[in-house]
C-alpha cells in the first residue's frame, strides 16, 4: 500500500513561523555555522546534554542552579566567546577532554534562540552537514511530516542553512519508498542545494557568515562544518535539553543515496 506523502515545509528564517505553530510538529532546526555542528560534536564527544539558552540572563540563571563541577557555559556573541564563559562556539573546542560527562548551557546569536523556542514541538532535531544522513535516516524512521527552520543570521536569510535544508529534502526524496509533498520553501531549498551544493566547503568559505568567521580567525571551522556525515549524531530535544536521538534499529529497504562527502564515510546512525 502506498504510504501517505510527508508534507515538508522550509522556513528560511525563524521569523516566518510562530512558536505556537510548532506545537505537536516534528521540527528540524538548521544552523550550519555553527551551533548545530557544535552541539553534534559535543554529544559525539560525550556531553551529557546541551541546554539552549535564548539570552544571557537565562544562561546565567540556569547555570546557577546546576553543579558547576559538571556544568559548562558555552557560546558566542559576534562569533567570539562570551566573557566569563568556559567555551566559545567553535566545534573544535568541544573535545572529549572538555565536554565528556558535562551539561553544557549554550547561548548563541541565532541558533539557540530558535532551539529554546521549539519547546512546544512534538520532536525537534538539529541538522547540519556533519550529521545530514543521520537526520535523514531519523526522519525516515519516524515517518512524520516535518517543518524545517533555518536559523539564518539576525533574522536574515543565510545561504548555508538554506542549502542544508535543500540537501535534506533532496536526500529524503531520493528514497523510492518516500513520497514528499513540498511547500514553496522546500521546493526553493531543493533548487538551492542543486545550484550551490556541489562543493559544500567552497560554499561555506564564500557565504556571508563564513567570510565573517574567517575574518575573525575561525576559518578552520568552515572546513569542519563542511565535512558531510562526519558526525553521525542527531541531537534531539526533550524537556528543554538536547541529547542524542536513539532511533529504532531498522534496516532500510532502500540504501541512502551516496552523499558526496569530503570526509571518510561515517557509519550509519545506529546506536
Ligand atoms: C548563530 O547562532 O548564529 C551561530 O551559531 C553564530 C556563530 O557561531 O558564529
Amino acid at each position: 500500500m502506498k504510504k501517505p506523502a510527508l508534507h515538508v515545509e522550509v522556513n528560511f528564517t525563524p521569523f516566518q513561523i510562530d512558536e505556537m505553530q510548532l506545537k505537536d510538529r516534528t521540527v528540524v532546526i538548521i544552523d550550519v555555522l555553527r551551533s548545530c555542528t557544535t552541539i553534534s560534536m559535543a554529544l559525539q564527544n560525550g556531553a551529557k546534554e546541551i541546554i539552549p539558552a535564548k539570552n544571557i540572563e537565562t544562561a546565567m540563571r540556569i547555570s546557577t542552579g546546576l553543579d558547576s563541577a559538571v556544568t559548562l557555559r558555552g557560546g558566542e556573541r559576534n562569533g567570539k566567546m562570551i566573557e566569563g564563559f568556559n567555551l566559545g562556539n567553535s566545534p573544535h573546542e568541544y573535545t572529549e577532554a572538555a565536554v565528556n560527562g558535562k551539561t553544557i548551557i549554550l547561548l548563541t546569536t541565532n541558533g539557540t534562540k530558535v532551539m529554546a523556542g521549539s519547546r512546544l514541538a512534538r520532536r525537534a532535531f538539529l541538522a547540519s552537514f556533519v550529521n545530514l544522513s543521520a537526520v535523514v535516516l531519523s526522519l525516515r524512521e519516524i515517518g512524520d511530516s516535518f517543518t524545517i527552520i533555518c536559523s539564518g543570521k539576525e533574522s536574515r536569510f543565510s545561504l548555508e542553512d538554506a542549502v542544508c535544508a535543500g540537501r535534506i529534502v533532496n536526500a529524503l526524496g531520493a528514497h523510492k519508498d518516500v513520497q514528499l509533498a513540498l511547500d514553496d520553501g522546500a521546493t526553493a531549498a531543493s533548487g538551492l542545494d542543486k545550484a550551490f551544493g556541489k562543493n559544500i566547503p567552497k560554499m561555506l568559505h564564500q557565504c556571508e557568515h563564513g567570510q565573517y568567521l574567517a575574518s575573525i580567525g575561525f576559518e578552520r571551522d568552515l572546513d569542519l562544518c563542511g565535512k558531510i556525515d562526519s558526525i553521525p549524531v542527531v541531537p534531539s530535544l526533550a524537556g528543554g535539553v538536547f541529547k542524542k536521538w536513539k532511533p529504532l534499529a531498522i534496516t532500510l529497504a532502500v540504501p541512502a543515496p551516496a552523499v558526496k562527502s569530503t570526509a571518510s564515510k561515517s557509519s550509519s546512525n545506529k546506536k
